[in-house]
């Protein structure tokens, strides 16, 4: 079965022309410790609002001990620091563009006015810094900023353009959180990098679904290994992946319990021995560990692997080595916070879109056009139909529920806040979105497709949230390329 996807896999990549790198990742051994990004503490500014300071810049990174290759990185040679933020805090970024080509920094899962979101419109020239601020209003979460330069994101994201983006409870968190020890990022990429330590970039705009690749990073580690030293751990798992989707457990087969979904957490956590996650999806989890045991973290495809053409690989990811002695920890609380079900308003407005090849509704991205327009505050059904093979759809500003992926409830472990939602080949989606009220009639948001491949090729529509009542007077066109102000 593994090889007939691969297959229909080749075949879609030659009927569009080209050649996708769509290599299984290797078995490794496991012996570079896990990389923690660092912690960006921010200055603060008269106003009291928390300055953090990005410079995207390349740089050269050695993922084979030795053996340096060209990446991108912020504030560093590949990924980005981790910015954290508590809800209510002021936040003002300044972004450096330190690199020879324009891009933009998209603040992925935030809830802020559209002329900050850093989408294609905020664009940073080389040597020109972008100072978008907003106030954090949403529940504590982890998010995170990539590129989003329309047509160049797949290229800059993979070349190591992405960071994290933690916000807090003022409360604190009952969770394990003491950062790099039982509350631990991973950021989940695939590469193509050969043992002479190169990473290569040919195939990430090619082929169906862009570059799969053989080689995974977590936080841009290489073979890694991670040592735990207390009984439970909260792991917040971010696909940073260009297309791969991974199927995430243990090799052993023991449950974990997820607690968070992308834009928050869950009512109360969800025993799971697997989770799936596409990219630009967020998942944490709370995983229990022995002594001393030594346990595999890996990704698995479908027991029925026809399920859809994208997620079909079996291979390991990360090596957890427990001590001899693990510190004891609290337990995991029942009730984590999340909202309970949600439903939809009587008469909520429905929205349609269909996914097929890289268009959405027939038509692929114009910068200069607005095709949606919300008012401020909606609450609204969009139905999600994909008619062709596997794609993902994430809006901005927004955080979500499924209400159903093919006409059931989605897993318990995928109903909490959303704003990323996988649909695999044929696959249909109803979300319940609930819609900021930042108006701003001219400047768009985005939705899209988060496979970048698609994303580039023009898988994105773009919306505005207006004033109710005021829909019909809103221009239906922009200029493209329009400024943060
Ligand atoms: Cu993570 Cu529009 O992007
Ligand atoms: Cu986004
Ligand atoms: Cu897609």
């Amino acid at each position: 079965m593994k090889r007939r996807s691969l297959l229909s896999l080749t075949v879609l990549a030659v009927v569009a022309g080209c050649s996708s790198s769509s290599e299984q990742p290797r078995n490794r051994d496991f012996t570079q410790r896990l990389r923690i990004p660092p912690i960006l503490e921010p200055t603060i500014d008269i106003d009291g609002a928390k300055r953090f300071a990005l410079e995207l810049r390349s740089g050269r990174s050695a993922f084979v001990p030795g053996r340096e290759t060209d990446t991108w990185g912020i504030n560093g040679a590949y990924l980005g620091p981790v910015v954290r933020a508590t809800r209510g805090d002021r936040v003002r970024m300044s972004v450096t563009n330190r690199l020879p080509e324009t891009t933009t920094l998209h603040w992925h899962g935030m809830r802020l006015p559209a002329r900050m979101d850093g989408g294609p419109h905020q664009m940073i020239p080389p040597g020109t810094t972008w100072t978008p601020e907003w106030t954090i209003e949403q529940p504590a979460a982890t998010s995170w900023f990539h590129p989003h330069l329309h047509g160049r994101t797949a290229m800059h994201v993979y070349r190591g353009l992405a960071g994290l983006f933690l916000i807090d409870d003022p409360d604190g968190s009952a969770l394990p959180h003491e950062y790099g020890v039982d509350d631990v990022p991973l950021i989940v990429q695939d590469k193509v990098i050969g043992d002479d330590g190169e990473l290569t970039t040919g195939g990430v705009d090619n082929g169906t679904f862009g570059l799969l690749g053989d080689t995974i990073l977590i936080n841009g580690t290489r073979d890694p290994f991670f040592e735990v030293r207390t009984e439970l751990v909260r792991f917040r798992l971010l696909n940073a992946s260009n297309a791969r989707v991974y199927r995430i457990g243990f090799a052993d087969g023991r449950t974990f319990r997820v607690t968070g979904a992308d834009a928050g957490p869950l009512d109360r956590p969800v025993t799971v021995d697997r989770v799936k996650i596409s990219p630009g999806e967020r998942v944490e989890f709370v995983a229990r560990f022995s002594p001393g045991e030594t346990v595999v973290l890996d990704s698995r495809g479908e027991p029925e692997k026809s399920a859809n053409d994208i997620e079909e690989d079996d291979f390991p990811l990360l090596r957890i080595v427990a001590t001899a002695g693990l510190k004891p920890s609290p337990a995991v609380p029942a009730s984590l916070g999340g909202p309970g079900p949600d439903t939809a308003p009587p008469g909520a407005r429905i929205r349609r879109f269909s996914l097929s090849g890289s268009e959405i509704n027939d038509r692929d991205m114009d910068m200069t056009r607005i095709d949606e327009v919300v008012p401020a505050g909606a609450v609204e059904i969009w139905e999600i139909d994909n008619t062709t093979y596997a794609h993902n759809f994430h809006i901005h500003e927004v955080a979500f529920r499924i209400l159903e992926i093919n006409g059931v409830a989605p897993p318990p472990y995928q109903a909490g806040p959303k704003d990323t939602v996988f649909l695999p080949k044929k696959a249909k989606a109803r979300l319940l979105v609930r819609f900021g009220t930042h108006v701003d009639p001219v400047t768009p948001y985005m939705y899209h497709c988060h496979i970048l491949r698609h994303e580039d090729k023009g898988m994105m529509g773009q919306f505005v949230v207006v004033e109710p009542g005021t829909e019909h007077l809103v221009p239906r066109t922009v200029p493209a390329g329009h400024h943060h102000d």
